[in-house]
């Protein structure tokens, strides 16, 4: 037998990574739509508004520019890395050089690389859970292990620190630190933030901290940023323009962090990508240059949005929503439905009703599953009033007849 027959394929690293739900389940609505069928998809991650006409307009110059369409620096424009400096400093007060800057592609391409750089095999990564779905994938690529710390809508989905510390072991290297997060939208009080950072710095973990929805609360609810209350040495922001300025489709991140983890996740994106498209770099020198007008006119449009997203949501039987406080996701527990009889059929998981959901009432959620928690669905309320209002009408039309 040829031995080359045993091995597997597909690298057991890489098997072990699974497709990304939320995009999956965006695909499936949006080829659902192609094929003419009137889908509402709550699933995307995004902005619904365009990017704002001056970050265009720079793109377009910067095209135009020689310079832009040559390599340059692998770590990223100098000009940019200044400017999120400044914008660091203005927005969670956290003082940073330019050096202590990786321009990314994407958020993503950041949390990849914070793992990469800071785990060994079996350090373990301490994530609240309900989580984003690319975390798990991101520590486990890295060879780390993630724990996890499990809220539920009893607490609008907040760790405490009594959790985290029962969470902890001997090979707990990183914190994982979400605030808006990621598909709750709870948002820590600066008091609870505080009190996990003293906690992190007293048992000398490291925190990766995602920043990436700062701007996105709601309600009186304020952002703090964690890097207040960690050494310096031992704290790793993660960001990007995606959420803030409407460019999910630029892929400019970052990743910011003491000099040496910054120079070791440089070597590693040298190898790996190398610059980010110079002309996506100009377009969000614009963005993070300019001031916060355009996201102050989404954030407005956001939170109309969420409260009629909410209030919706509690108005169905069995259907449970706490007040997400920012980002733009709703995270309702959906438990009291299960089990029940719908149109024939009984789904007994969050992942079986939503497929139902997609099919009877062609509405896309994405199910608990993808963020740890099955039970419940994550609906973005990224989109316009008119589709959120439907779309959540006809989940509660179609929940209606369960019995
Ligand atoms: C919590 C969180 N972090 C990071 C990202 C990465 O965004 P991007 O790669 O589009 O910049 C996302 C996108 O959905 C996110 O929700």
């Amino acid at each position: 037998m040829d031995p080359m027959s045993t091995r597997p394929r597909i690298s057991t690293r890489i098997s072990a990574i699974s497709e990304s739900a939320t995009l999956a389940v965006d695909a499936k609505a949006k080829a659902m739509k192609a094929a003419g069928r009137p889908v509402i998809g709550f699933g995307a991650g995004e902005p619904d508004f365009p990017t704002p006409g001056y970050i265009v307009e720079a793109a377009v110059e910067g095209a135009r520019d020689p310079k832009n369409h040559k390599y340059t620096p692998a770590g990223g424009l100098p000009e940019l890395k200044q400017a999120i400096a400044d914008k660091t400093r203005r927005d969670s007060g956290f003082a940073v050089e330019a050096s202590q800057v990786l321009v990314t592609n994407g958020g993503k391409q950041a949390v990849y690389e914070a793992f990469a750089t800071l785990l060994d095999p079996g350090d373990e990564v301490l994530a609240v859970a309900p989580y984003w779905t690319t975390y798990p994938e991101a520590i486990k690529l890295a060879g780390g292990v993630q724990v996890d710390v499990v809220t539920d809508e009893s607490t609008g989905y907040l760790a405490s620190v009594e959790q985290l510390e029962a969470a902890r072991t001997e090979r707990t290297k990183v914190l994982l630190f979400v605030s808006p997060s990621n598909p709750t939208g709870a948002v820590y009080s600066r008091e609870q933030v505080e009190a996990i950072g003293r906690w992190a710095t007293e048992h000398g973990l490291w925190v990766v901290t995602d920043e990436i929805y700062e701007h996105l609360v709601y309600g009186g609810a304020e952002f703090t940023s964690i890097a207040h209350y960690v050494p310096a040495d031992h704290v790793v922001i993660l960001n990007g323009v995606a959420k803030t300025y409407a460019m999910t489709g630029w892929r400019v991140g970052w990743l910011i962090g003491p000099k040496d983890v910054v120079k070791a996740a440089t070597n590693l994106q040298s190898h790996a990508t190398s610059n980010v498209s110079n002309v996506a770099q100009v377009a969000a020198l614009a963005a993070v240059k300019g001031d916060l007008t355009a996201v102050a006119e989404m954030r407005e449009a956001f939170d109309r949005r969420r409260q009629t997203m909410v209030r919706m949501l509690n108005e169905i039987p069995g259907v449970f929503c706490p007040e997400p406080k920012g980002a733009f996701y709703a995270y309702p527990s959906v438990k009291g439905v299960l089990g029940k009889e719908i149109r024939g059929r009984r789904p007994q998981t969050s992942a079986e009703l939503a497929e139902l959901i997609l099919e009877e009432a062609e509405v896309a959620v994405v199910p608990g599953e993808a963020f740890g928690t099955p039970g419940y669905f994550r609906l973005s309320y990224a989109l316009g009033d008119q589709d959120l209002a439907e779309g959540v009408g006809r989940i509660a039309k179609l929940l209606s007849e369960a019995v």
